[in-house]
């Protein structure tokens, strides 16, 4: 395991199965470049895993983006960040020699993926996004066809309304995004049947 800096503190573990995509492994608010390093181990074994920490901090803890409130965001950071976030995954291609990233996020960290796919298409082969929510109010013109996204959401998240993880996927799927959207008996927090759907959806990748 590798914690170097590019521009972004971050860990990488490289894979031992390279036949697999790497994943970009993105952490919830107050998490960091370790937390989901297990999680990515469980849902794809032998991938190589790209792990950031977020560089914005909120009463100390890391996150990937500026909000106002809770559910609230600084779009104008959102932007900025997912930019930084884009350039990075170029950066860390180059020195680990990867290929684009399948990024997995959670929470915050699903947030910032969603906005990676509305803003830098490119840099990512595709997404398992944990109970996102729609990262900024302008919808992408395009850009996604044919990229595989899993949207994983909870019945009874008090984070996300229902209607915001439904307007997510509506806006990926208008952008051409190959999109399933899963929504299970769950709150914010991860279950079982989300590393189950999670590792099925990526080893079908
Ligand atoms: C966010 O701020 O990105 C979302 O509200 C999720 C969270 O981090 O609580």
């Amino acid at each position: 395991m590798t914690a170097d800096t590019l521009s972004h503190r971050h860990l990488f573990v490289p894979a031992t199965d390279p036949g697999r995509p790497p994943l970009l492994l993105l952490h919830g608010t107050g998490g960091d470049e370790s937390d989901l390093v297990p999680l990515g181990r469980a849902v794809a074994p032998g991938a190589a895993l790209l792990s950031p920490r977020g560089a914005v901090l909120e009463q100390g803890r890391p996150r990937f983006f500026r909000r106002l409130a809770e559910g609230v965001f600084d779009e104008a950071d959102v932007e900025r960040r997912a930019h930084d976030l884009a350039d990075f995954i170029g950066e860390a291609q180059a020195r680990y020699g990867l290929t684009a990233p399948v990024a997995l996020g959670f929470s915050n960290g699903a947030n910032i993926a969603a906005a990676l796919l509305w803003l830098r298409p490119e840099v990512l082969a595709g997404a398992v996004l944990l109970r996102p929510m729609v990262p900024l109010a302008k919808p992408p013109s395009g850009g996604l066809e044919g990229r595989p996204v899993l949207i994983l959401s909870g019945s009874a998240d008090p984070i996300v309304p229902a209607e915001n993880a439904a307007r997510l996927a509506g806006r990926l799927t208008e952008a051409g995004a190959a999109l399933t959207h899963r929504t299970l008996p769950a709150s914010h927090g991860l279950t079982q049947r989300d590393l189950d759907l999670a590792t099925e959806w990526l080893a079908a990748r």
